[in-house]
């Protein structure tokens, strides 16, 4: 059963990525997010989820997946950000737009509280397959855990003290196949 599941969703998936990237994904697709941001060390980097945040370049992310990989699966359902797993209770993205969290993006773990400000609804990705809160963006900051780059909401500048932080496309790429994972908190 896992296995016929598994193998549906990876021919739609293919399907999928055939077409020209600007053709809008799925309302249903799984998908990876690129960091873009010309010239940068982390220009065309995935996405990856751990420890309860969101991060670009880790050496690994450490997370439990149904096959090996080292970047995050997401998916839109009613305009929040889950974490794509088989299992019942996925891990779900917020944002922090508070003076406390100053864009913080993070995710909880099945039905672990969310901190107090956190919002979950408000992703979009517009036709250009680029992704956005309540028509924010988002940054990057150096120098986080295990070489990588933390992502927050754009608008706060130096956001819980992180510095060098640079302003990042997120884009939208149909995963193929779709992994899933548990990713640590
Ligand atoms: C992944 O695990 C290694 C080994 O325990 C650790 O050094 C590293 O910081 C971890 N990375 C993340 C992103 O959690």
């Amino acid at each position: 059963m896992q296995f016929t599941t598994a193998f549906v969703a990876a021919s739609a998936a293919l399907t999928a990525s055939a077409l020209p990237q600007t053709t809008p994904i799925a309302a249903d697709a799984k998908f990876g997010i690129l960091a873009i941001h010309s010239g940068s060390d982390i220009q065309n980097t995935p996405f990856q989820a751990a420890l309860s945040s969101i991060i670009i370049g880790a050496n690994s992310q450490n997370a439990s997946c149904d096959a090996p990989t080292n970047s995050a699966t997401f998916y839109l359902q009613d305009s929040e950000l889950k974490l794509f797993a088989e299992s019942a209770t996925p891990q779900s993205l917020f944002v922090d737009r508070s003076g406390m969290g100053q864009g913080k993006v993070g995710f909880v773990t099945g039905a672990q509280p969310l901190p107090s400000n956190a919002e979950t609804k408000g992703w979009a990705i517009d036709d250009k397959n680029v992704l956005s809160f309540n028509g924010e963006g988002l940054q990057a900051c150096p120098n986080s855990i295990d070489g990588a780059w933390s992502v927050w909401l754009s608008g706060t500048t130096n956001p819980a003290g992180n510095s060098e932080c640079i302003g990042i496309s997120p884009a939208v790429q149909v995963a193929d196949p779709a992994i899933g994972c548990s990713y640590t908190s």
